[in-house]
């Protein structure tokens, strides 16, 4: 029998339901709305009752005679129309929790159907700085990167760099305007290739003349100009170096490294196959799909542009195909900004017109930007874009001020303080992103987002270095078997079983911000339950060796929590 609480009283309601010739679907329970009155609740009873004519109560008082005597349950009752109202036991509480305490998965089965999931996020682009942008699509993939795996699923991330477009055509055509040729390209770095981007930028903007080169130049290079591709190799590879060693710091993994160049030799077979059933049109000088203009009408896409270059939505339902046939996915999951919804709702047709890839499932998870106090995209001081690394930067002085000096107030040695810090500052970023809903764009509070109080990271990370601390100081205590004592320990216990409903919950709605919430509100039920409940002077042996292991079982779940949000926990934290 499972020992995840709700399922457990499901197990027992369905055999109920099935004695009584009652249909089990509706043998169901949910964490009660009325925490004062039950534990859980099932409102099955009243849509069995609608469907089979008869009095929901009369049909609860039924089922509740056949439970009562089991002792699972310490008090059940039929309320209002007929609700039934389940009061566990505090020992099957208890047990589950034991159980909790073995369990590495904390009571998460393994999926049945295993899937091949391929997550595309991050999305940086050659020669652009990364700003707080592409802060989300990195943060919100790598946590459910982490939350798909270890629910049993076997991901794939790619960055899918942006190395393949116009910009490439801008930058050549930049530098070989300053320089005459392409031969210095090699010297430059990556600052100094952003800066010309820039340049190159204000140029087009301002001078058609400059536009069209740079466009002849892009075509040019994707119909594979040797001397282009060999500065663009160049290009290509610094950008990527600078773009890893800020996701490096960010604490966001990728399988892949592959972009839209990678793309480019499947775009001809896209176009191929859009020939061959019919759905390539020649219009205006550029090859198109027409979508559904009935139901939803979109624009069509373009496969390739009048002077011969594929577009970012070729290369995208090129992509596909290459996931689907070498990687063998059967879900492709993109985390990029929502305004590139009809993008990706225009990718997804054409695919599934061309018949590309049957049954694999597509899904674009749009998320909104990270604001500024006046609800326009977040600035700088001076009015730039904040990039990523100013950005680390401020969080880590933020962090600095609340942590002690290393030496006479605190025994790490400046080395370790400054890990700490580092760990805490991107704890406090990436907390600060999830938290909040992914569709909705969020204001990045400058001023409370580093705090060790409130719903942050810091916090979170500061609750599981308080019990290190606990265990620590109570080392003589040994762990033993979980009783439940006091009220507080019973809302802590109840708040910790519910974790599985949480983890399954958050895979099936592609939504962290329910596994921050569910952190923050674990570490905040300890925290009562430790102010209510000592250790070294509880009334037995026996309390306090329960209270240690619930700690312990508390202190993991904490960590498992911020580690699927993609957040370090460190073992110790001193505050100033
Ligand atoms: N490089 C793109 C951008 O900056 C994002 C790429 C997102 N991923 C994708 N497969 N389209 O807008």
């Amino acid at each position: 029998m499972s020992y995840v609480l709700d399922e457990r009283i499901n197990e027992k309601l369905k055999k109920v339901f099935a004695e009584l010739g009652f249909d089990t679907a509706y043998a169901v329970v949910k964490t009660s709305d009325r925490a004062d009155l039950s534990d859980f609740q099932c409102n099955g009873a009243l849509a069995l009752a609608k469907s089979q004519k008869q009095n929901p109560r009369v049909l609860g008082e039924m089922i509740a005679e056949k439970l009562k005597d089991d002792p699972d349950f310490a008090k059940i009752s039929v309320d209002g129309p007929g609700f039934l109202n389940f009061v566990l036991s505090d020992e099957m509480i208890a047990s589950a929790m034991d159980e909790m305490t073995t369990d590495e998965r904390f009571g998460i089965p393994e999926v049945k159907n295993k899937k091949t999931i391929v997550l595309d996020y991050g999305g940086p682009n050659v020669a652009k700085e990364m700003h707080v942008g592409h802060l989300r699509s990195g943060v919100i993939g790598e946590s459910m990167r982490r939350i798909e795996d270890f629910i049993g699923h076997k991901t794939i991330s790619d960055v899918h760099f942006g190395d393949w477009g116009t910009p490439i055509g801008m930058i050549l055509s930049e530098v070989i305007s300053r320089d005459g040729n392409l031969d210095k390209m090699e010297s430059y770095d990556i600052a100094t290739i952003t800066a010309f981007y820039k340049q190159a930028n204000i140029r087009c903007k301002e001078d058609e003349s400059a536009k069209e080169k740079a466009r002849i130049i892009t075509a040019e290079f994707q119909d594979g100009n040797e001397a282009y591709t060999k500065a663009w190799r160049h290009i290509r590879k610094i950008s990527v170096d600078a773009v890893k060693q800020n996701y490096q710091e960010l604490g966001v993994h990728f399988d892949l490294w592959l972009g839209e160049s990678d793309a480019h030799k499947t775009c001809f077979e896209i176009k191929k196959i859009a020939e061959e059933k019919g759905l390539l049109e020649f219009d205006d000088g550029a090859y198109i799909i027409r979508l559904d203009e009935e139901n939803k009408p979109k624009p069509p896409v373009i496969i390739e542009k009048s002077d011969g270059g594929f577009t970012y939505q070729a290369t995208d339902i090129a992509t596909i195909k290459m996931r689907v046939d070498d990687l063998k996915a059967d879900e492709i999951i993109y985390f990029v900004d929502k305004r590139q919804s009809l993008h990706f709702e225009q990718v997804f047709e054409a695919v599934e017109k061309l018949g590309i890839a049957p049954d694999v499932k597509l899904c674009h998870i749009g998320f909104g930007t990270v604001n500024g106090a006046d609800g326009k995209p977040f600035k700088t001081r001076d009015g730039g874009v904040m990039n990523l690394k100013d950005m680390i930067k401020l969080s880590k002085e933020k962090v600095g001020e609340s942590m002690p000096k290393s030496g006479e107030e605190c025994s790490m040695s400046q080395e370790e303080l400054e890990h700490l810090i580092e760990q805490v500052a991107i704890s406090a970023i990436k907390f600060q992103d999830l938290k909040n809903n992914i569709a909705s764009g969020y204001v990045f509070e400058l001023d409370d987002f580093a705090n060790f109080e409130g719903k942050t990271g810091p916090y979170i990370q500061y609750a599981i270095a308080r019990i290190n601390s606990i265990i620590r100081k109570n080392s003589e205590i040994m762990p033993g078997k979980i009783m439940i004592t006091n009220r507080e320990e019973r809302v802590l216990a109840l708040k910790a079983a519910q974790f599985c409903n949480v983890i399954m919950r958050c895979g099936s709605e592609k939504e962290p911000s329910i596994i921050s919430e569910y952190a923050y509100n674990l570490a905040q039920a300890f925290s009562s339950f430790y102010n209510a409940s000592p250790i070294k002077d509880a009334k037995s042996k026996q309390i306090a060796s329960s209270r240690i292991a619930l700690a312990g079982l508390i202190r993991d779940m904490l960590k498992k929590l911020l580690y699927l949000l993609g957040i370090e926990a460190p073992e110790v934290m001193p505050k100033g």
